[in-house]
Formats: structure tokens, C-alpha cells, sequence
């Protein structure tokens, strides 16, 4: 396709023309963007797609009124190579913005007892008063916070921590049953509300987009074929299952409209109104729900026993495969909302609701193989490949067992002594097990009659990744070649850029399979060094350079993160995030750490003496501190909580304020500048409205943001102001 150009430069075009011309442009980019980066399936060059982006952002430099949210120029920037401008990591913001009210998450009970207990209380708490609950499915997808103003769809927001989450907006703008504005015609409106609901995908969505998928997979080999390229893994693959695309969809930094518009949401709880009528019950909530324009959950009753809440959740479990939904259970919830008030929350969860869960789906499957997966730490784990079942209606075996619309092709046999003592050889039939997000399990084996087995299953005594001789831990067995192994270092990289440590996005799987086997990358450290040229090895599987260019600008934009993600990042043993988090507000910086002795890590809240040993013992490690003085030489720095301002340090400069990034702050990756801000107690958003109080305009700003800002008269602040504000608010905090 060659690129069109309307000749002249964008400040004489009309404004008309320039409408039409940028809706064109827009509209090409995300087609582009789409088979570019989703399909590896470009069909312009990397030349023509830089004209047309250059060419939509000058036109709507030219004319900022036109700029639409979801212009591809507002989400992921074209950049030069591996240079930070601030401006990579799209409206995604990892705990950026704060909720209206906490999201608290509902607590479980997976036997009747346990319904029965939290009977109980409720009727002790309301003395007598008999409980009426509200029964709904409980479905299995991703929290959002819908936010309304005035009745207009103002933004939606991940759970994040509870706390605050990612902001969203761009994609559930496109989810069908999220109303842009809540019908005012049944029901009136509140000033400002906070919906909460399930963002789902129904099983014959996902269905539609994977067989779409095969379609285009089908065409990328047929053309990878006529050009004699190797067809193996070309063109997008299956995806498993609903819950997962649908949290990776709206979770996606950069719209992914094939995927955002099969999305749904059903609304089920209303926080923190604003105006508007006040409501007395939960079912009353849900028909306000339904009358401004909202989906539900189906099936809702309400109970007032035990048993009628057994009941539901039993008439539901024998539906549940023929639902078009994914549901792990039922929940009961009070439906007075003043008897809500009188029960209260924990930290976690409300006193007046409860999930009963499901059990945990099993099949029986017939092994196939047994492999061996290599872990971070070289622990060896033996797999269990299942054998591909004949679905009734299909026409070839798909790649393992269907257990709850999820397809299941391994299942882990935990570790040397479990294998052992279930004794699970190839060929055996086992019951295996799937329980929400965990990898599947296999149980147990199943016992047949007049059938011969295999030969008894011996786990490897030598690595299968780098032939080192394994050694047994305890019920594990180990490769105990730490810097030598691929099979750990691969794993090691994938711990670095996970969400709760370096959080890289685009860095995982197959991507670091690559970069591991081309021998670009040898260690963590390397991927600082990365230029985009270093990803030769993708240009094969057909990777176009703005892939590259973003996964290599991805990694640049983490190399300053807190102390505590740095610390999980590294893997430090038994150290998840709370125990980062207290060890880097204890120590402060990483050098204060390296120097602690054993007491001194016992005296912290969560850390035993086995703990303490262990991270010092670590510490020590003569890789880990090579991998440290390699990682400062690639200048990746771990910045200290006391160089941050305290989060709790509310100060009224930034507590409340709306405020928008733009651009590269000296010493701060964008999260990280946003998670100060938000501790400051700011909410961090995407996109300059009317709502807005702050810009911070660093180097290399959004120029449309500006514009905008400069527009709506929005405050602005360049680098050094933002500073002295940080600072004044650092410094009210060290006044106290
Ligand atoms: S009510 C304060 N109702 O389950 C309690 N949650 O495990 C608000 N979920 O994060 C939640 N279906 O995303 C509620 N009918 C339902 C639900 C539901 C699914 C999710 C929700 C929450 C999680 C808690």
C-alpha cells in the first residue's frame, strides 16, 4: 500500500478535510498496528507506517480540536530507537489510579460448614433480624470500577491492589455494554458513581475470535509457505481460554478492538454515590443497574437458609457447562444495605457477603509423556503431557482435555517424591485437576483393570536443559548449575520482568526463549544493553521493527524501579512483595541491605531467622553480586522509598488533584512517577479533559496534551516545577 499524502503541510489543510483525513489515517494505523503487532502480518513497511503516523500527528498538531482519545497517536508513541521519550508506556498506568472506594475482594467458603459459620455471624451481628441474601453468579473474569460523572462514562479502572489500579479507559470504551451515558429515562442519575462489575468474555465470543485467528493463521502460512518460509508458528495462535483473554484485552496498553469489542461487562455492586436517590436494597441497586442501561448477572434469587443457598449453588454447578459463561461458584450478599453497615468489612473482605465456591474441576486424562520443567532456581519439575482427545464434533484431536472450556495439555506432578509415591508411569490414565488460575494438577492415577503399564517413571539425574548432574533437595531433585543453565536463566529473566518486580511488558515466554537461545542475552543485565538491531533474531518470525523498538524502549523506560521491585526482581529467596516492601522501607537503599547482618533482617516484621539467612546467604552469592555490579554497570538503579516522597505524606498540593503525564522526568520511569503521585494521594489519568488539574510536562512532551491543556486553561508543570512541588511535599513530611 503506498502511503497517501494530501498534499501541503498540515496547518493549511481544512478543518474538514483534516477530520476526514484524520479519521483515514486513524483508521489505517489500527488496522496496521493490529496486523503489525497481533498477527506478524505486516502489510506496509516500516517506512509507510512511520509516514502515516508522522503524518496524523503533525495534522492533529496542526489541530488539536480534532485530537480523539483514542487517536493511535494518544496510545503507544512511535519512537526513535531504544530513546526513552516518556511517551512509550501508553494510558496504562500499573497502580495508577486510585479508586473511589477500596475494592475489597469477598471472602470463600468451599464446604457447607463454612456457609453455615458465616450464617451465623450474620444473625448474631443483626440480633434476630432475619437475614434476606441475594444469590448471584459468581463469574470468573477481571474486577473494573466503571466511573460515571453526570451520567457520562468517565473512566474504568482495574482492582489493582484494592487501592488503586491501571486505568483501562481506552479499551472498555469499546465494550458494548458499557453505555457511554446512563440512561436517565427509568432512573436518575448521580452526580458521581462508581460501578463495580465483571469484565467477561462469553465462550461463543471467544470462540468467534479464535476461529478468526485460524483463519488469519491460515492465510500468514499460506503465504509464509508460497515465499518458502518456514509455516511452523506463523500467524496468531489459539488462545486457552475467556477469563485469560479477557483480562490480557483490557489490560492491553494499546487498543486491541478485535478483542475489546467481544468483551462484556455485567455490573453487580454501586459504590460511593454521589447524589441521586439514595438506595435501601442490593436488589434494588440491580434494577437501577439495569434501568440505566447496564448488564447484570442472570439467574439472580434471594434466600434466607443455608440450604436454599446450597440449593442454588447446586442448580448452578449442574448448568454450569452449558452456560456461555465461565463461572468458580456462587456468591450470597445481604440484600439490606443498612444490615451491610451494621456488618461491616475487614481490610480484605465485606462481613455481609460470601463466595461458595465451586470444587475443583476434574477429568480423567491418559498420559502421554513425562517431561521435565527447569525453574528459576534449577528445581526440576516432571510434567505430565496429556494425550490429545477426538472432540465428537471436530476434525482433528485438539491438544489436550477440556476442563472447563479451558484446554488443558499438562499438568504438573509436583516434584520427585510426589511422582514417586503416586507412582505415575506413561500411558496411565489420571484424574487431573484445575482450581481457578493454578496450573493444573495431576490428583491421582486411576486404577485399570487387565491393562499393562509402563516401565516405572525415573525422574532424569541430569538436567535436561544443560546435562548438569542433578542433585536431590529435600522432596525435590535440582540442577545445581545456576549460571551455566538456559533452562534457569530463561526462568530468571521471566521473574525479572514480572508484574510484581521489574514489570516489562512484552518481555515473556517465547520472546525470552529467543533472546536466551540467540545468545543476545546471558543474564539479566543484558537487557538494558539491548539495541533494536540486537533483535535480529525476530526479524525472521517476521517481528516488524516497531515491535522491536517497543519492546526495546519497554525495558529501557524499568531501569529505574523502587527498591522492593528490585528486590523481587532478583529473586531473593522466600522475598515476595510485602517482605520487598518492608526490607526496602527498613534499609532504605540497596547498599544498606547488602551490609545488613542476619539480626538486623530478623528484627523486621515477616522475617525468621530461616528467612534471614537465607537472603543474607544470597546476598553473598558470588553471581548474585556479579549480577549486581553488572546490572548498576547498565546504569539500572533501585530507587530508594526515602528519595521517594513518603505516600503517606498527604500533602493538599497533590491529594485529589486530577493529574495527566506527559513526557520523561529525569530519574523516574512513568510508573513510577504516577505510584508516587497517586501516594500523594493525585489520581493519575490518561487523557487531558475538562476534569483535569495538572499537567506535567517533562522533556519530549505529548504535544496534543499540551495543546489541550493550554485549551481547557489546565494548569502545567515542567520538570523543575514538579520538583519543588515533590520537594515541598518531601519536605512537609520531614517537618513532622
Ligand atoms: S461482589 C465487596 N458479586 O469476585 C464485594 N463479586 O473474589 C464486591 N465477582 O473481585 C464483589 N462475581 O470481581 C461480587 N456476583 C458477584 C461477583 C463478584 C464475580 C468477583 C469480583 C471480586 C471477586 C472476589
Amino acid at each position: 500500500m503506498a502511503v497517501q499524502r494530501t498534499g501541503g503541510v498540515a496547518g493549511q489543510s481544512s478543518s474538514a478535510e483534516a477530520r476526514a483525513e484524520i479519521a483515514r489515517l486513524s483508521e489505517a494505523i489500527r488496522r496496521h498496528n493490529t496486523l503489525y503487532y497481533r498477527l506478524s502480518a505486516p502489510e506496509v513497511s516500516d517506512a509507510e507506517y512511520d509516514a502515516l503516523f508522522e503524518r496524523l500527528r503533525a495534522l492533529e498538531g496542526a489541530h488539536p480540536d480534532l485530537v480523539h482519545a483514542d487517536s493511535p497517536t494518544q496510545g503507544v508513541e512511535v519512537l526513535s530507537d531504544g530513546v526513552d521519550t516518556g511517551e512509550e508506556v501508553a494510558v496504562g498506568l500499573e497502580g495508577g489510579v486510585e479508586h473511589l472506594a477500596p475494592m475489597l475482594s469477598l471472602d470463600s467458603a468451599h464446604d457447607l460448614e463454612t456457609v453455615g459459620r458465616f450464617h451465623e455471624r450474620v444473625l448474631e451481628a443483626l440480633e434476630g433480624e432475619p437475614p434476606r441474601y441475594v444469590l448471584e453468579p459468581k463469574l470468573d473474569g477481571a474486577s473494573v470500577e466503571l466511573v460515571y460523572r453526570d451520567g457520562a462514562f468517565e473512566r474504568a479502572v482495574t482492582r489493582g491492589d484494592g487501592r488503586a489500579g491501571e486505568d483501562v479507559t481506552h479499551n472498555v470504551t469499546r465494550v458494548r455494554s458499557v453505555p457511554r451515558r446512563l440512561s436517565r429515562e427509568s432512573a436518575p442519575v448521580p452526580r458521581e458513581v462508581s460501578i463495580r462489575g465483571e469484565v467477561i468474555m462469553y465462550r461463543s465470543d471467544f470462540e468467534a475470535l479464535n476461529e478468526e485467528r485460524a483463519r488469519k493463521r491460515e492465510e500468514a502460512m499460506r503465504l509464509a509457505r508460497e515465499e518458502g518460509r518456514d509455516a511452523t508458528g506463523v500467524g496468531p495462535q489459539p488462545y486457552k481460554n475467556p477469563r485469560n483473554v479477557a483480562s490480557g484485552a483490557l489490560r492491553q496498553l494499546e487498543l486491541d478492538e478485535a478483542k475489546a469489542r467481544r468483551l462484556t461487562v455485567l455490573a453487580f455492586e454501586l459504590l460511593e454515590v454521589e447524589g441521586g436517590e439514595p438506595l435501601e436494597t442490593h436488589t434494588g441497586t440491580l434494577s437501577v443497574l439495569g434501568a440505566w442501561g447496564l448488564l447484570t448477572p442472570e439467574r439472580v434469587r434471594t434466600a434466607r437458609s443455608v440450604d436454599e443457598i446450597a440449593a442454588y449453588r447446586g442448580a448452578f454447578e449442574a448448568d454450569r457447562d452449558s452456560l456461555d459463561y465461565e463461572i468458580d461458584g456462587v456468591v450470597a450478599k445481604l440484600d439490606d444495605l443498612a444490615q451491610r453497615e451494621r456488618l461491616g468489612s475487614t481490610s480484605h473482605h465485606p462481613r455481609w457477603a460470601l463466595a461458595y465456591k465451586f470444587p475443583p474441576r476434574q477429568r480423567e486424562a491418559r498420559v502421554a509423556g513425562i517431561l521435565t520443567q527447569v525453574g528459576r532456581t534449577g528445581v526440576l519439575t516432571p510434567v505430565a503431557r496429556l494425550e490429545a482427545v477426538w472432540p465428537e464434533d471436530g476434525l482433528e484431536p485438539e491438544a489436550g482435555i477440556r476442563l472447563g472450556g479451558v484446554l488443558v495439555s499438562r499438568a504438573s506432578l509436583h516434584n520427585r517424591e510426589e511422582v514417586e509415591r503416586k507412582d505415575i508411569r506413561e500411558g496411565d490414565r489420571v484424574l487431573v485437576q484445575r482450581a481457578g488460575d493454578v496450573i493444573p494438577q495431576v490428583v491421582a492415577r486411576v486404577e485399570e483393570e487387565g491393562v499393562e503399564r509402563g516401565a516405572p517413571y525415573r525422574m532424569p539425574s541430569a538436567c535436561p536443559a544443560c546435562g548438569a548432574k542433578a542433585v536431590d533437595r529435600g522432596p525435590f531433585r535440582a540442577c545445581p548449575d545456576q549460571v551455566g543453565c538456559p533452562a534457569q536463566l530463561k526462568a530468571r529473566i521471566a521473574h525479572f520482568a514480572s508484574r510484581h518486580a521489574f514489570d516489562i511488558e512484552g518481555l515473556a515466554g517465547r520472546t525470552i526463549d529467543r533472546l536466551v537461545d540467540a545468545g543476545v542475552v546471558s543474564g539479566v543485565a543484558d537487557l538494558f544493553e539491548l539495541a533494536v538491531d540486537d533483535l535480529a533474531p525476530f526479524v525472521k518470525e517476521g517481528k516488524a521493527t516497531q515491535w522491536r523498538r517497543n519492546l526495546v524502549a519497554a525495558i529501557h523506560a524499568r531501569r529505574e524501579v523502587a527498591l522492593d521491585r528490585f528486590l523481587v526482581g532478583l529473586g531473593v529467596p522466600h522475598v515476595g512483595a510485602a517482605v520487598a516492601r518492608s526490607l526496602a522501607h527498613r534499609f532504605g537503599e540497596l547498599e544498606a541491605l547488602r551490609g545488613a547482618t542476619v539480626e538486623e533482617l530478623q528484627a523486621i516484621h515477616g522475617v525468621g531467622p530461616i528467612i534471614a539467612e537465607a537472603i543474607r546467604g544470597f546476598l553473598d552469592r558470588r553471581e548474585v553480586v556479579e549480577t549486581l555490579a553488572e546490572l548498576e554497570a547498565s546504569g539500572v538503579r533501585a530507587l530508594p522509598l526515602s528519595l521517594l516522597p513518603d505516600v503517606d505524606a498527604a500533602a493538599d498540593e497533590w491529594r485529589d488533584k486530577r493529574v495527566v503525564l506527559t513526557g520523561r522526568i529525569e530519574g523516574y520511569s512513568r510508573r513510577e512517577l504516577a505510584s508516587v503521585l497517586v501516594g500523594l494521594g493525585a489520581r493519575v489519568t490518561a487523557t487531558v479533559t475538562g476534569q483535569t488539574d495538572l499537567l506535567v510536562a517533562g522533556a519530549n512532551p505529548g504535544r496534543s496534551k499540551v495543546e489541550k491543556a493550554i485549551e481547557l486553561g489546565v494548569e502545567l508543570l515542567d520538570e523543575r516545577g514538579l520538583r519543588e512541588r515533590l520537594g515541598r511535599s518531601a519536605a512537609a513530611t520531614q517537618a513532622r
